[in-house]
């Protein structure tokens, strides 16, 4: 009896399961989590304000990066904070896409101390900062601060401006601060693939 109970309600949370995920965005539209509107509203800001990042805020956006996961969790990343007046001009001789942030976050990696696949030797250093790199963006978003990803520098500049990022590879900078009032999400932000160009079940 008791057997034939257990089945009856293994059964039953089955089904409850399969039907809660074919018919999941009833139950949670993606488009109205606090997830997903993070993310629809962030964009790229290049122009910004003035106004200061608060210590807390910056605090608090290293915690979140510190946060992110890493193949095997090596976590082969390092994040350096650029704000005195100083590191910001030795930072300007290597790119010109800082758009005025009063503070840039970089972020690089260590190919020796990550994750490489055994088959085909792919190292995971550059996936495992992209992901740290994504959670600055939308920790960023969440404090309300404006924040773009820039992949344009000079590797070598940086090199020499700080040599504290000696045996790093830099993938990444993030200049974060407020938008200025006049700051638009370039029209490039609204051009997505389609749901059905992008995704497809196999
Ligand atoms: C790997 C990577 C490198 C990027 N490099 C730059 C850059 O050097 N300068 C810049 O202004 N934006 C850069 N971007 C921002 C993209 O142009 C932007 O994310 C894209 O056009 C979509 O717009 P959105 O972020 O407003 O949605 C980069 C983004 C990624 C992911």
């Amino acid at each position: 009896m008791r057997n034939k109970i257990s089945a009856y309600l293994s059964d039953i949370s089955r089904i409850h399961h399969r039907a809660a995920f074919t018919d999941v965005k009833h139950h949670t539209n993606p488009k109205t989590t606090l997830f997903a509107k993070l993310v629809r509203k962030r964009s790229s800001c290049r122009k910004f304000s003035d106004a200061p990042v608060f210590d807390e805020e910056i605090s608090q956006i290293i915690e979140v990066a510190r946060l992110a996961p890493s193949a095997k969790n090596l976590q082969p990343v390092h994040v350096w904070v650029v704000r005195s007046p100083e590191a910001m001009e030795k930072l300007k001789t290597a790119t010109t896409s800082l758009y005025g942030a009063p503070v840039v976050f970089m972020v690089g990696c260590k190919s020796e101390e990550a994750w490489v696949r055994e088959c085909d030797g792919k190292n995971g250093a550059e996936t495992d900062a992209a992901i740290v790199g994504t959670h600055i963006l939308l920790q960023a978003k969440a404090l309300k601060l404006g924040s773009v990803w820039v992949g344009s520098f000079d590797p070598a500049k940086i090199k020499e401006a700080f040599p504290e990022t000696a045996g790093w590879e830099i993938t990444a900078l993030f200049p974060v601060g407020h938008p200025a009032k006049d700051a638009t999400p370039s029209p490039m932000h609204d051009k997505r693939k389609s749901a059905e160009e992008f995704s497809s079940e196999l």
